[in-house]
């Protein structure tokens, strides 16, 4: 009997072990410099939004646009520390500023307690790990005052990435931030633009040469009902242009919202005689009213 108790008690330490084992290599894939994937992205958004608070999907968003979870080949480049979530050396000294940001000195309590980490005598370098890189972000959009708008308004969270984190110098538009998300999530409620304000746009500066109803007569130029996803000129009945033709362009929001900005840079050779729209926050209303709202 002593045997058999003995033989299952070592079986429930070894099994017991093992556990832990495991929750340990995932743990220690977040101080691992140069780690990468979704795994460790959604461990480390776990434990930073446990302790700092939540952020409506934005801290994992942010982690795919700035690279793509670390996979983006660059993330790691030499000289550059910033992580996963790519985070400039300006935005992480900012973390550590509690002149500025008098309310830091609370976060660090906080990461002192459940991560045993002295932020203040966090390196740069440190944010190789991807533990201190999704801090550091956190950090950054704590230190913005205005709350993060929710996981539904896709649109108003790139406006927000793109003015408080990534910066006027940095790489990425608002544009591509709703396009990456998009392309991993497909939740049929995310709302990137403004319905009434695109269908206000399309009238004020296309209504005069294209229809967009459905059944929709051509004018100047082609009905553009379901444009999004179609190949470029292909609506039947139309006078396109050889080049309009030979574009080979799938029309998308990413493809619209590039054509919008200077029709002709992109297809040379078309009719179309449109000046361009320089602003992304209209050209983002109307692709959407185009593509989500007919
Ligand atoms: C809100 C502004 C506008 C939008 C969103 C828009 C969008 C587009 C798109 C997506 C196409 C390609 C259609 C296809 O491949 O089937 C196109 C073609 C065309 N658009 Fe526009 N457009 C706008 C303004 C205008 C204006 C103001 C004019 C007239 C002055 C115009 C005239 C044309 C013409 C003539 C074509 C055919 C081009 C060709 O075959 O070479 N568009 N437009």
């Amino acid at each position: 009997m002593d045997f058999f108790l003995k033989v299952a008690s070592l079986s429930l330490m070894l099994v017991m072990k093992l556990e832990c084992g495991m929750g340990q290599s995932s743990q220690s894939d977040m101080y691992t410099p140069g780690a990468s994937g979704s795994n460790v992205v959604e461990d480390v958004v776990k434990k930073v939004e446990a302790t700092l608070g939540g952020t409506n999907e934005l801290l994992k968003r942010t982690a795919f646009v700035e690279s793509k979870y670390g996979k983006d080949t660059n993330t790691y480049r030499n000289g550059y520390h910033g992580g996963i979530w790519q985070m400039d050396k300006i935005g992480f000294d900012d973390t550590q500023n509690v002149k500025s940001h008098p309310k830091l000195r609370k976060q660090y309590a906080k990461i002192r307690e459940d991560f045993g980490i002295d932020w203040p005598t966090v390196k740069y370098q440190d944010l190789r790990m991807p533990l201190y890189s999704g801090l550091a972000a956190r950090l950054k959009y704590l230190n913005v005052k205005a709350p993060i708008p929710s996981s539904r308004q896709l649109g108003s969270q790139a406006d927000y990435w793109k003015r408080k984190y990534n910066s006027k110098k940095g790489k990425g538009t608002p544009m591509k931030f709703i396009s990456d998300v998009l392309s991993y999530d497909k939740s049929p409620n995310i709302e990137y633009g403004n319905c009434g304000k695109g269908r206000k746009t399309f009238i004020q500066r296309g209504g005069q040469c294209h229809s967009c109803t459905h059944g929709g007569k051509h004018k100047t130029g082609p009905n553009l009902f379901g444009i999004c996803g179609r190949s470029a000129g292909s609506s039947p009945g139309y006078p396109y242009t050889q080049a309009m033709k030979d574009s080979d362009i799938t029309w998308s929001e990413a493809t619209l919202d590039e054509f919008l900005q200077n029709p002709k840079k992109m297809v040379p050779g078309i009719k179309m005689v449109f000046a361009g729209m320089k602003k992304a926050r209209e050209r983002r209303d109307l692709v959407y009213y185009l593509c989500k709202c007919l």
